[in-house]
C-alpha cells in the first residue's frame, strides 16, 4: 500500500507510450502509480505517480521498485529492435518477474500481441521472446493476465491514422494481395479500460481482445477513402511484393510499416474475439477517422 492507504501498481513502461497515456489516468482512479521507464513525461507530473528513471533491460535490483507494490502491469517492449535487444529487454523482464515472485505481489499483467504465422512465432525476435516472457509469467504461480490485443487506434497510433494521412496526400494507397483478410481494430481507451478491469480482478488467464467491427482490409481502406472524400484508387502487389515494398521502405529507415507487420496482417490471425464484458460500447472506427480530420472551412 501507499502511504495515503491506496493499492499500489508498478506500471512498467510507464503512462507516456501509446497504451500507458491512456492507461495511466485510469489506474490512478483507484491506484497509485510507480511508474518505470527511461525518459521522463509531463502527464506522470501529477499526483499518484512515482517515476522511476529506468532501462528494464539493465536494471538488477527490482527490491526497490517493487518495495509497497500489489500489481505489476508491463508494456515494455520495441516496435522494432536489433534481435539483441529483444533478449536483453526479455531478459530484464524475467529478473522483474523473480523479483516480483519473491515480493510476493498479488498480480501480473502483461501486455501481448496476437497468434502469428509459425514460422514468424519462431524466429522473429520481436514475437520469440515476448512468448518465451509470456510463458514463464504463466508458469510462474503468480496471479496473472496476459492480454493479446489486436490493431489498436486511437489519439497517436502509427496505424490507422497513418494510413488516412496517406490516403489524403498520395494518388493510391498500396492494396495487398485482394485484401480480403480480417482484421477489428480495437480502440485503445477500450484496452485500457479492459486492463484497469483485469488489475483489480483475480481471473487468471489469457485475454484476446478486438474491436467491435470487423473488416476486410479492402472495406477497411475504402472507408478510409470515403472519410476523405476521395474515390478508391489502389496499386495492387501480391503479398510476396507487399512485404518486399514493406522491408525496403525499412532498409530506407522508415517505421511507416515493417515487413513483418505486412506478413502478419496478410495472414488473417489478426482478428480476436470482441473485448465485451467492460461496461458501455466499444468505440468504433469510423467517427475515430472522422475527428482526425481538419475542420471544415
Ligand atoms: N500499439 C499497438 O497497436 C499494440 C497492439 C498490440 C499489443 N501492443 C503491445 O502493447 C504494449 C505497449 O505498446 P505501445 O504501442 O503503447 O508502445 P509504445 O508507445 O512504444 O510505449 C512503450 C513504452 O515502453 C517504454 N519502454 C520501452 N522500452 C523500455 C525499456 N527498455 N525500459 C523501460 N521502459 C521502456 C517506453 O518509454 P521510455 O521511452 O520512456 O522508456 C514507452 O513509453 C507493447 O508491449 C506492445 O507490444 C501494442
Amino acid at each position: 500500500m501507499s502511504a495515503g492507504g491506496r493499492p499500489r501498481v508498478l506500471l512498467v513502461g510507464g503512462g507516456g507510450g501509446f497504451v500507458g497515456r491512456q492507461l495511466l489516468p485510469l489506474l490512478l482512479r483507484e491506484f497509485d502509480v510507480r511508474s518505470i521507464h527511461r525518459h521522463p513525461v509531463a502527464s506522470e507530473a501529477v499526483p499518484g505517480v512515482e517515476w522511476v528513471e529506468g532501462d528494464v533491460a539493465r536494471l538488477r535490483d527490482w527490491t526497490p521498485v517493487l518495495r509497497d507494490v500489489q500489481v505489476v502491469v508491463n508494456l515494455a517492449w520495441y516496435r522494432w529492435a536489433r534481435p539483441r535487444r529483444f533478449e536483453e529487454l526479455y531478459g530484464g523482464l524475467r529478473g522483474l518477474l523473480t523479483a516480483a515472485i519473491d515480493a510476493k505481489v498479488h498480480r501480473f499483467l502483461q501486455l501481448s500481441v496476437p497468434a502469428a504465422p509459425l514460422r514468424m512465432e519462431r524466429e522473429l525476435p520481436y514475437l520469440r521472446w515476448k512468448r518465451r516472457f509470456d510463458q514463464e509469467l504463466t508458469d510462474s504461480g503468480l496471479s496473472y493476465a496476459i492480454v493479446r490485443p489486436t490493431l489498436l487506434f486511437g489519439p497517436g497510433d502509427v496505424l490507422l491514422s497513418v494510413m488516412l494521412r496517406m490516403v489524403r496526400r498520395y494518388p493510391f494507397f498500396p492494396m495487398f494481395g485482394d485484401g480480403s483478410f480480417r482484421v477489428n481494430p480495437l480502440a485503445v481507451a477500450d484496452l485500457a479500460r479492459q486492463i484497469r478491469k483485469l488489475a483489480g480482478s483475480s481471473t487468471v488467464g489469457q485475454f484476446d481482445l478486438g474491436g467491435p467491427e470487423t473488416f476486410r482490409y479492402r472495406q477497411l481502406t475504402d472507408l478510409l477513402f470515403r472519410v476523405a472524400g476521395r474515390r478508391p484508387r489502389y496499386w495492387t502487389m501480391n503479398a510476396r511484393n507487399g512485404i518486399r515494398l514493406a522491408g525496403l521502405l525499412q532498409s530506407f529507415g522508415s517505421n511507416l510499416l515493417y515487413a513483418y507487420e505486412v506478413e502478419w496482417l496478410m495472414s488473417d490471425l489478426l482478428v480476436q474475439p470482441v473485448a465485451e464484458g467492460i461496461g458501455g460500447p466499444l468505440e468504433r472506427v469510423e467517427p475515430y477517422l472522422r475527428s482526425l480530420l481538419p475542420p471544415p472551412g
